[in-house]
């Protein structure tokens, strides 16, 4: 059965990643809060993707800038002028949608071959009873909608305490703009040579017409976007330096979400066309990922040329410019922009992860997540909660390793239950201690200092000294192979419900 955004929402729920904000007020629209395994995960992402693409490199910097800028930041990228969506109105239910949208929805239709009957008509289809098309609102059936209107996307809101217009702002729509702002402080502190790259992520804010598809489009989310500034004078094997660098960040970017998981057959780039380009780009192309919704933008990436640079030094009167020593000439530099989706790449590696498979006859779902992705690493399980040798054990292990991962503690159901639950929110091991881990002190048997560590993709599991944890879990959790680990200690033959 292919997976559907219901089943994620209501796993994301049921086991604390994703809920709706405000839920016990009836919700906000289109806003979600992450909940403790969610938080996780995110902040995963997010240092994944800050480790491999800033702290590695030499040639990027990153940065955290405030999410209210001046207004005129807004005014020089064209925001305020242009980062509009087409609007129109129901004037029946006064719904309102994306005019660019409306056809991609279901529509209600009251059908006059059938006296009036209510259908409900797959998005883009004709009534296979009288032929007719959408022109009404989609949603009630009967309203006309309004001609479409332009509809800013930013939240506007008031700096100071005087609300009138000289102290309107905005909460920014995008975090890019933060490193065209800031060019001229980064390179000069930090002393960079072209081509280099600012980073940053953190939250933005679009005031979507139609948001929807539970985290997919909201009107809070996070960002991890990048500047990468070039000498557009230069070449690179060849080619002129912008267009070498588009294409080295498109691979790179696309070899990072495979590292991380997505699946080859679940991954393409679309380029978009000419008369689709935003106002700033020379090229630009997606990532598209195949979520439950169908293909989709997973992060753009934009050539931008010099746009943002110019027009940042045309409003603020100062000069945003880069010294060439080698042509003794100063030049306004290119920019490569990779701009990803926090919240869209956590639907995207959960959506992945997701699979339902049956063992002994009882279903198993499973996420199956890249271990440096997974919100909990290790499980610490005691297979009896009455014997306090046990428990204290188990409680040792957990913080011990909790030193250098997330690890939980569960003795809250029967071992098989605890495998599954772990299963399902995707810890890749489990460690269980039991009688023979620590003897009998009344029967005067001594343990033997092991633990079972058990694998959630292969469910096998091996007895390890307790020592020896930390390195093993180092090994395995850093793309050690588990059938390495599994040889040097012997598989065990499957305790309890596996
Ligand atoms: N600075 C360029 C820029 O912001 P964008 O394509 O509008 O480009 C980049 O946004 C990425 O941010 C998108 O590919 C998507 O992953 C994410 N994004 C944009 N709008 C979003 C929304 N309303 N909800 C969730 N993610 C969004």
């Amino acid at each position: 059965m292919p997976l559907t955004m219901d089943t994620l929402v209501s796993l994301s729920k049921r086991r604390g990643f994703v809920f709706q904000s405000s839920e016990i007020y009836g919700g906000t629209g289109s806003v979600w809060d992450y909940g403790p395994l969610g938080v996780e995960l995110k902040q995963n992402i997010k240092r994944l993707w800050w480790r491999d693409f800033v702290q590695m490199r030499p040639d990027m910097v990153g940065i955290d800038a405030a999410i209210l800028m001046h207004p005129n930041v807004w005014r020089a990228s064209g925001h305020v002028e242009q980062f509009t969506d087409p609007m129109v109105d129901c004037r029946e239910c006064q719904h309102r949608f994306r005019a660019d949208h409306v056809d991609a929805r279901p529509w209600l239709h009251f059908c006059p071959a059938t006296k009036g009957n209510k259908f409900e008509i797959a998005a883009g289809e004709a009534c296979p009873r009288c032929g007719a098309r959408r022109t009404l609102c989609p949603d009630c059936g009967k309203g006309e909608l309004t001609t479409a209107r332009n509809f800013n996307l930013m939240f506007k809101t008031f700096m100071g305490p005087v609300e009138d217009d000289a102290a309107v702002t905005y909460l920014r729509p995008e975090t890019a703009q933060a490193m065209f702002v800031n060019f001229e402080n980064v390179l000069q502190s930090m002393r960079l040579k072209l081509p280099f790259g600012i980073a940053q992520a953190g939250r933005s804010f679009r005031n979507e017409i139609t948001p929807g598809n539970f985290i997919f489009r909201t009107r809070e989310f996070e960002q991890m976007e990048i500047e990468y500034f070039v000498n557009p004078h230069e070449t690179v094997e060849g080619r002129p330096a912008d267009e070498y660098w588009h294409d080295r960040w498109i691979a790179d970017c696309m070899a990072w979400f495979r590292r991380y998981g997505l699946s080859e057959g679940n991954l393409r780039l679309r380029e978009h066309e000419k008369d689709e380009l935003a106002h700033y780009a020379k090229r630009t192309l997606d990532i598209e990922y195949r979520f439950p919704i169908g293909w989709s933008e997973l992060m753009g990436i934009a050539n931008r040329t010099d746009y943002d640079l110019k027009q940042h030094a045309k409003f603020s009167g100062k000069t945003l410019t880069y010294f060439d020593e080698e042509r003794k000439e100063h030049v306004v530099p290119y920019v490569i922009e990779p701009a990803a989706g926090v919240d869209r790449a956590l639907l995207a590696f959960l959506a992945e992860a997701y699979q339902e498979e049956e063992v002994r006859g009882e279903k198993r779902v499973v996420l199956r997540f890249h271990p440096e992705l997974a919100p909990v690493k290790v499980a610490v399980l005691p297979l009896l909660k009455k014997r306090e040798e046990i428990v204290k054990t188990a409680h040792g292990i957990r913080s011990e390793l909790a030193r250098h991962w997330r690890v939980v503690y569960d003795d809250t159901a029967a071992i098989g239950r605890l495998y599954r639950r772990q299963d399902e929110v995707g810890t890749p091991y489990c460690v269980t201690v039991d009688v023979q881990t620590v003897g009998d002190s009344e029967k005067g048997e001594q343990g033997d200092q092991r633990v079972t560590i058990r694998d959630r993709d292969s469910m096998q599991q091996v007895r390890v000294p307790m020592r020896e944890l930390v390195p093993v879990f180092q090994e395995l959790l850093t793309g050690g192979d588990w059938a390495a680990v599994a040889g040097r200690f012997g598989t065990a033959a499957a305790a309890a419900a596996g």
